[in-house]
């Protein structure tokens, strides 16, 4: 398996792991299986991009809206998502990856947050990769939180109306200091963006592929890379042939 190199790699990968309960359910399985699975795919992509020299890894581990799932199954995808920061912290913190989360930590019940701030006081002066686990994340959320806090300035007289810029809106967001994505993938086949980074993802490029995330590994990760680095951004200007022609 060939590991992209150079300048091709993506500086900001951010992943939509989609697909466990329909990986579970080809397998026979409950969808507990199915997420436990996925736990080790995560272990994989991050290890997968430390290597490669990834600069940010972002994964969307639970939405705001994932709380409209049966509590069972919500108790077991926090419940994943403790067992994964008490086993692995250690070993990440060696791997020099700095943890930072993003979503909303308001409201939040029991041991999850506490833990969340632990991961990232823990590895918060690594300089390797900067892995993002995006939980209680929706994207709209974040942008009223922004407002809200934007507008409370400007009520206050300490801030002007058309003093408003998109890098101010940028520092109001909980990716403040986090590059925008450079690519976006999602698992499982389907092709929406559930309201992952909705502001940050104006240029990424997006790939939706067909696998369930529990089958997800490093060579398809790799893949997805080399079809980033074909791809050509263009950020609204002209690509280079179309400027030399001109
Ligand atoms: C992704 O798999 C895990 C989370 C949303 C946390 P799903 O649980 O959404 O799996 P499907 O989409 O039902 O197959
Ligand atoms: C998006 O997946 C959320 C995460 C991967 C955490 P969902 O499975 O919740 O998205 P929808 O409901 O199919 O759009
Ligand atoms: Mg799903």
């Amino acid at each position: 398996m060939s590991e992209p190199q150079g300048s091709s790699i993506p500086r900001h990968v951010a992943i939509i792991m989609d697909g466990n309960g329909r990986w579970a359910k080809s397998h026979g399985l409950p969808r507990t299986a199915g997420h436990r699975k996925g736990m080790e795919t995560v272990r994989e992509i991050v290890r997968a991009a430390s290597d490669i020299g990834v600069g940010y890894l972002t994964l969307f581990a639970f939405s705001s809206e994932n709380w409209r799932r049966p509590e069972t199954e919500v108790t077991d995808l926090l419940g994943l998502l403790k067992l994964f920061i008490r086993r692995d912290l250690a070993e990440l913190h060696r791997d020099n990856v700095r943890i930072r989360v993003i979503g909303d930590r308001r409201n939040l019940r029991g041991d999850i947050l506490p833990l969340l701030l632990e991961a990232e006081e823990t590895t918060r002066d690594n300089t390797g990769l900067t892995l993002v686990i995006a939980f209680n994340y929706g994207a709209r959320d974040e942008l009223v939180r922004a407002v809200t806090s934007l507008a409370g300035e400007v009520a206050a007289g300490r801030l002007k109306p058309d003093e408003i810029t998109s890098e101010l809106i940028d520092s109001r967001l909980d990716t403040v200091g986090i590059p925008d994505p450079d690519l976006i993938i999602r698992t499982s086949g389907e092709e929406r963006l559930s309201n992952f980074l909705l502001w940050q993802a104006a240029y990424s490029e997006l790939m939706f592929v067909p696998d369930y995330w529990p089958d997800f590994d490093k060579a398809l990760f790799c893949a997805a890379l080399d079809r980033f680095a074909a791809r050509e951004r263009r950020f609204g200007g002209l690509s280079a042939q179309a400027a030399v022609g001109s």
